[in-house]
């Protein structure tokens, strides 16, 4: 291994070790918050008293800084295959978005409430062939994208994890024909060597409007230095996951947990 490489493992086990020792200190259920702590503070798409549904909520960091933005008159909806511990001012719903009941319980659970941003963090269950988890990725994300297109306030935000690859470009075009600007990009607390990246979009042109977009996508934002090796930022089970979960129909429980 080279010495590059292996000062660049190093730096990322001393980032890891800081955002988890930070995320401990400030009680937070997972480093994965300070991912979105940074998307949010570069792009500002999540707001006060906005309406946001969490994909892939467990262990439920996302859904305490989503809570934190948004405050008291917010709404935060965060649904996952895996138990979530309850989290005050948070609905929490179990489910696996593929399932139908599982969207309609967030429908329901919305009572008619218009959604102003959906985020999504799911990762799927790692095989260890990249190929494999890769497009896995991003069928999981092209379920988020569904989601948010069918739920989305015309001008609504979007976050969502893909893991880069073969179909990475294509999927990024996709989401930016359904809004007025989309951009990938990588927030420092993801790890330097993980092949994550979030596509943030905003300006959701509206259900009637879809297709209408550009595709037009930011490139300057996007961070291409990502090794296929240890990818994932092996967090993909959240830092304090509850060993309850079922798998799903595909036996996609993630590993290790
Ligand atoms: C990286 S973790 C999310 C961490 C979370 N953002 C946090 O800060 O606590 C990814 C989550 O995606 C969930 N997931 C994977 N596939 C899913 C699916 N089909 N439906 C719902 N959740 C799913 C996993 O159970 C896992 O909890």
């Amino acid at each position: 291994m080279g010495c590059e490489t292996l000062s660049k493992r190093w730096l990322t086990e001393v980032k890891r070790e800081h955002y988890y020792k930070e995320a401990k200190r400030q009680e937070y259920r997972s480093r994965a918050v300070f991912k979105l702590q940074q998307l949010n503070k570069r792009f500002s798409v999540i707001k006060r008293d906005q309406v946001v549904v969490d994909l892939g909520c467990s262990p439920g960091g996302w859904c305490q800084v989503l809570r934190e933005i948004v405050g008291d008159k917010g709404l935060v909806i965060g649904l996952d295959i895996a138990r979530t511990r309850p989290l005050d001012g948070v609905t929490l719903i179990r489910g696996d978005i593929r399932d139908e009941g599982t969207r309609r319980a967030v429908i329901e659970a919305l009572g008619g409430r218009a959604v102003g941003v959906v985020v999504s963090d799911m990762s799927p269950n790692l095989s260890g062939t990249y190929s494999i988890d890769q497009a896995r990725s991003v069928e999981l994300a092209d379920m988020a994208l569904k989601f948010a297109r069918g739920h989305l306030k015309k001008g609504g935000g979007f976050i969502v994890k893909v893991f880069q690859g073969e179909s990475f470009k294509s999927y990024l075009v996709g989401v930016g024909r359904y809004f007025s600007s989309c951009r990938a990009f990588s927030p420092d607390a993801s790890r330097a060597r993980s092949s994550e990246i979030y596509i943030v979009a905003k300006g959701y042109l509206g259900r009637g409007e879809t297709g209408q977009g550009t595709g037009k996508v930011d490139e300057e934002e996007q961070e291409e230095d990502v090794e296929v090796d240890g990818y994932g930022d092996g967090e993909a089970n959240g830092d304090e996951k509850e060993d309850d979960r079922p798998e799903g129909r595909d036996g996609t429980r993630p590993p290790g947990g």
